[in-house]
């Protein structure tokens, strides 16, 4: 059994994340397990992990590296119908916390990348099973990058970086993760208050007041991100004075602009 999963099963005191836990040294994606197990009835917290992923993915259709030293994980989620809106916000500051437990300075970028210093150290992917349209799972996939150099990797280099290049020394992925857990049950338990749930993320977003260009399919918009609305939406005050709601897209902030 992995060290990780040792672990954890030894150290975790979550109610319900983490009770179920399957360990896969190399898969495709540990989205596509979970999805399999929720199929098939996997209870709510089940949780996958694994040691690399052949064809890990991100949102917008890009692709996620997961090289060795990386934690990349799924969780089975199984929300109320109000709770699945809240979920980008709630994984975010489940991250957000992790990170700063460590005692490292990190910002949300809209709607849930972690970043440390201005580079992406987390990401976050959630997809969600429907029956007749509605939602009965929701699969939370988390990416960070611990222990490994993300200079040595050209495709990321540029605008990554990890937490042991940012503190200097390795770290134990079972303790992130044992983090990362007990956080995210933490929030999803308090999604019964929305309004606190979407507050502390909006203030804890590096993007809040910022000039930003917001790209979304083929169109690109730019203006300056003046708000999380109560769905969770950007909202996005244009140089024409009106105002935009964004609901999905890629966000880069716009140097020199504050
Ligand atoms: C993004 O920033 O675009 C989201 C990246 C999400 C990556 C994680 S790693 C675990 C899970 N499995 C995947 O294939 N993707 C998510």
């Amino acid at each position: 059994m992995s060290d990780i999963v040792i672990y954890l099963e030894n150290n975790l005191t979550t109610g319900f994340i983490g009770k179920e836990l399957h360990y896969l040294e190399v898969t495709s994606s540990t989205q596509d397990v979970a999805r399999e197990m929720a199929d098939h009835g996997a209870p709510e917290g089940t949780v996958v992990i694994a040691g690399t992923q052949q064809s890990g993915r991100g949102r917008l259709g890009r692709s996620w590296l997961s090289p060795e030293g990386g934690l990349a994980t799924s969780i089975i989620l199984r929300p109320a119908m109000p709770t699945v809106s809240l979920l980008p916000a709630i994984s975010a500051l489940a991250v957000f916390h992790t990170i700063k437990g460590l005692g490292i300075e990190a910002g949300i970028k809209w709607p849930n990348d972690i970043l440390i210093g201005g580079r992406k150290v987390c990401g976050i992917l959630i997809e969600h099973g429907l029956i007749n349209g509605a939602v009965s799972y929701s699969i939370i996939g988390i990416g960070i990058n611990i222990n490994f150099d993300t200079g040595q990797y050209p495709e990321i280099a540029g605008f990554a970086t990890s937490l042991s290049v940012q503190m200097g020394h390795q770290l134990s992925v079972g303790q992130v993760a044992l983090r990362l857990y007990t956080e995210l049950e933490y929030f999803y338990l308090r999604s019964e208050k929305p309004d606190l749930i979407l507050g502390e993320w909006a203030a804890n977003m590096n993007t809040i007041g910022r000039r930003v260009k917001v790209q979304s399919g083929n169109s690109a918009v730019e203006g300056v991100a003046e708000a999380i609305n109560g769905s969770g939406h950007l909202v996005l005050r244009l140089d024409d004075g009106s105002v935009q709601e964004i609901v999905a897209g890629d966000v880069s902030l716009i140097p020199g602009s504050g």
